[in-house]
Order: structure tokens, then sequence, then C-alpha cells
């Protein structure tokens, strides 16, 4: 992962946490009520895929395991990984593009409900993406892949008849600067990244209809949603995915879903009607998008309130703001390999770890939510605004509220180091919170898409019985259980 050059290193310092009493006055374990989204507390764990899945897209035990794990710590909300919502192969990712997923989903949201007790709300991440491909073998792409066209022939020189093969073979020839002079941006991209498909290549007809396709398959994916007892849905609209990009600056398509912002927000706010046409207004639908994508001429704070109080208006039950881990910037990735967007500049915004610059990885997307949610209260909306980002403390989630930064505190690899962390410090526990180093050890652990842990309980007490683990037996699937939890919560 890309990190900023300054090389400073922060670690998690947390203020006095709170005894009981202070805790039950707080904001923070308040509970909050706005149309149909009704929870007990601000606490929420916002999408993390673990990597647990079978590869036709099926719900597994390790999963219920996973979500009820978070359930016993009784945050607010729990957001389910991001889910695919087309019916196509798309490796151990969950999926939700057919009836026949919907029983696994169930035992989730069952799992969810029964292990917090009915405290904890279950919401599930909704998401579509364009085809991407793994970095080639550079002499394989020249040789059979890279389709020839007659630009080839005439930036080589070469008569305009000279037959594929000599042309893949003059082409083979040449040095990484040379191929560059040769091939169009994207051919050179794709040899260096792999291809990718973008929401502007409408010259190929699956993409061109994405806005007659996309508010189909999300609704068709919430009505499942609802089926399987989920309590409502968050349309991933945020990093390097099909709804992102076209909210993206660099949307430029000509149908009227492209260029200016009313364009480019035009076909989420369809998306949004279609699925609360499916579900019905008591059911919460919200989003989570990019206060800033964090990448040369992308989004910027200029048009992200714009976003949100576009979605406020049209009903949304919550907005929940992410920032970066777009593809723009990111890595080469190795031959073989996709491109994860999370290795770039953009990716490190996403996720910022411990090796940071002077602002250090903690509260880098606050202040794009407040400007944000004060849009949005300006123009007449209640919208709760959920905001995520290095929050692992109680002092700051109190205040990121208490400001009117946000309305619903989202902590991920916090939740993933210590799932217990809402009740803990609810419970005036929390000197005993597990707190996340933010090494980022899980997201390479996601990268790769292998069975995301925490390196902080991934080896702890692995004698213990009974207890799943990865399938080389060399780390366990939960942490192990707050011996606390009975007594004390
Ligand atoms: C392992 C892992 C998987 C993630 N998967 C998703 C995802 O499926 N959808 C999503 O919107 N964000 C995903 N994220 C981003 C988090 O939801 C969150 O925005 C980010 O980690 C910053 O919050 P934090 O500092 O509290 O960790 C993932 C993060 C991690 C660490
Ligand atoms: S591995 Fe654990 S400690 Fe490291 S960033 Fe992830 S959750 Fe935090």
């Amino acid at each position: 992962m890309w990190r900023p050059p300054q090389r400073i290193k922060w670690y998690p310092t947390p203020g006095a946490w709170p005894d009981a009493r202070e805790a039950a006055q707080s904001a923070l374990f308040a509970p909050l009520r706005h149309r149909a989204l009704a929870v007990e507390n601000r606490t929420w764990v916002p999408a993390m895929v673990p990597w647990r899945a079978t590869n036709e897209g099926f719900v597994t035990p390790a999963n219920i395991e996973w979500y009820a794990r978070f359930a016993r710590g009784r945050p607010g909300a729990i957001v389910l990984e991001a889910t695919g919502i087309r019916d196509v192969p798309s490796g151990p990712l969950l999926r939700i593009g057919d009836d026949r997923f919907i029983e696994g989903l169930s035992a989730i949201a069952r799992a969810v409900h029964e292990a917090s007790e009915g405290q904890t709300r279950l919401f599930i991440q909704l998401i579509d993406f364009l085809s991407i491909r793994r970095r080639p073998d550079p002499r394989k792409f020249i040789e059979r892949f890279l389709p020839i066209g007659p630009h080839h022939r005439e930036a080589l020189g070469l008569p305009r008849d000279v037959d594929e093969a000599t042309v893949r073979m003059q082409l083979a020839s040449l040095d990484e600067a040379a191929l560059k002079a040769v091939l169009l941006t994207r051919e050179f991209e794709a040899l260096r990244y792999g291809d990718r498909e973008r929401v502007t290549d409408t010259h190929l007809r699956h993409v061109a209809e994405l806005p007659q396709v996309l508010p189909t398959l999300f609704a068709a994916a919430a009505r499942r949603a609802r089926e399987a007892g989920f309590d409502g849905v968050e349309l991933h609209y945020a990093h390097a995915y099909t709804m992102a990009s076209f909210l993206s600056a660099h949307n430029s398509r000509s149908d009227g879903y492209g260029g200016a912002r009313e364009n480019r927000v035009r076909l989420p706010l369809e998306v949004y009607q279609a699925v609360r046409a499916a579900v019905g207004d008591d059911y919460v639908v919200g989003c989570r998008y990019l206060a800033d994508e964090c990448i040369e001429g992308g989004n910027t704070l200029e048009d992200t309130p714009f976003f949100g109080v576009s979605f406020a208006r049209a009903g949304m039950d919550f907005v929940s703001l992410s920032r970066g881990g777009k593809f723009d910037d990111a890595k080469q990735p190795r031959i073989g390999d996709a491109a994860y967007p999370y290795t770039g500049p953009s990716g490190y915004e996403c996720m910022p770890q411990y090796i940071s610059d002077e602002q250090g990885p903690f509260g880098r997307n606050d202040k794009a939510a407040s400007v944000i949610r004060d849009a949005i209260r300006a123009a007449g909306f209640e919208t709760p605004v959920v905001v995520a980002g290095g929050v692992f403390d109680f002092r700051r989630a109190e205040s990121l509220i208490a400001t009117g930064t946000a309305d619903i505190v989202a902590l991920a690899r916090q939740s993933l180091a210590d799932p217990d962390w809402s009740v803990k410090v609810r419970s005036g526990h929390g000197s005993e919170v597990r707190l996340c180093e933010y090494t980022n050890y899980c997201e390479a652990l996601d990268q790769h898409h292998e069975v995301v842990t925490c390196q902080l309980w991934d080896r702890t007490h692995l004698d213990e019985s009974g207890i799943a683990r990865t399938p080389d037996g060399k780390r366990r699937l939960t942490p192990p259980a707050w011996s606390g939890l009975a007594s004390k919560a």
C-alpha cells in the first residue's frame, strides 16, 4: 500500500474511557430514529468483506459466525459486506442476484438478531462492479490478446495489408517505452495493469445499457434482502465500483448520465427510486458514497454536498461517507494479479494506516462529513450522516456526534480488532478494548482475497476447543469471547 512520504508513526491513544453512567448519558449511546431507520445507539460496523463465502457466492457457517460475533458486541447497526447483485460468477464474494441466495442470507440475519437480542440492526451493502482483468504476461498479451488494428500497422510503418502475425512479431520486439508510443492509451494500460471496463465505455452495449439494467437489478436484490430478514440495504455508491463511477467527476458519458453533476447523480437516484418502489417506505434504504474521491480531477467538496442533498431530498434513510479507494491511482499489480483500488494515495485515504503524515490516520474524513451534513441540514433535511475513518476511542466518537460532524460513527477496523467495542464502552469497560493499531494486516489479506482476520487475536488461544480456523489451521476465524461479557454487560 502507498504511504505518505513523511512516514510519521501514529499510535492509538484513547482518552479517558467513560464509566457506565457517562456512557448511558452520552450522545453516542443515544438511540436515533429517522424515517425507517431506528437504531439503539450510534455505533455502526460498516461493510467489510471478510472472504468467507463459497466460490459460488453462498453464505458459509463462517459467515454466519463472523456476523454473530460482531452482533454480540451490540453495535447499533452492522452493514453486511459488499454483496453482488448480479447472477454471475464473482469468486468468493457474497451474492444476492437470485432467490437461491436468500436462504443463506436469512441465516445471517437470524443469527445477528438473536446474538444481539434484537439490539443490532442489520443492513446489507449491495454492489455492482464492471469487469477487470488480471495484469497479463506481456508476451502473451502481444502474441494473443491484443486486438490488432490499422493503427498498429500505421504506427509501425507497415503496409495496411500486412498479416497480423507480422504485426504481433514487430510489437513483441519493442521495449515498454516504444510500446507506449505505438499502443493506444487504453491498450498500454491493459498491458501494464490489466484491462478494466469503465462506465464511459459506451461503445460496449452492456455498458451503454447500464442505466436501463441497474435499477431493476438493485431493486430485485433489495427485495431479496427484505425477504431474507435484513433491516435495510445500503446501496454501494463508493470507491471503485459502477455507481461511484457514475457519480465521478471523470464520468463524461454523453447520454444524460455523465458530464454535469446533475447528470452524474441521475442513475444513482433512479436506482434508489427503483429500490424504494420495490421495498416500500417502511424499509431502510441508504447509500455509501465518497465525500472526496481523492484523485486528480475527481469529486471534491465542490460536488459531494450536492450529492448528499440530492440523496436526502430523494428520501434516503441515511447517507454513509467514505473517501478515496479508486483504481485511477492504484499501484501496478504483479503479473497474474488484478489491480486493487486501495494501493495508491486514494486507497490510503480510504483505509489510512499508522505510518502517515502530519494529519495522521485518524479522522481524515471528518471535515468533509461535517460540510456535507451542514449542506443537508441547510437544505432542510434531517437525514442521518454516517462517518468512518480511524475511530477507536470514545472521546472522539462522542465529539463527532456532539459537535454535529455526523449522526452515526462507523468503526471498521476497530470493530475487527475488537467486536465487543460497543458493549465494553457502554458498560464502563472501555479500558478492556483491544485497540486497533492500524497496521493494515487485515487489508493486505483482503487485497489477496484471503480470509480476513486481525493480527491482534488470530493466533490467540489456538488450542481452544471447537474453534474454527483458516484452512491452513494457522489462524482462528473469530476472536475469543470477552470473558467479562456475561457478567458485566
Ligand atoms: C478488510 C476490509 C474490507 C472492507 N470491505 C469494504 C466493503 O465491502 N465495502 C465498503 O464500503 N468498505 C469496505 N471497507 C472499508 C471500511 O468500511 C472503512 O470505510 C475503512 O476501513 C475506514 O474505516 P476504519 O478506519 O474505521 O477502518 C473495508 C475495509 C477493510 C479493512
Ligand atoms: S489487523 Fe487488526 S490491528 Fe491491524 S489494522 Fe486490521 S484490525 Fe487493526
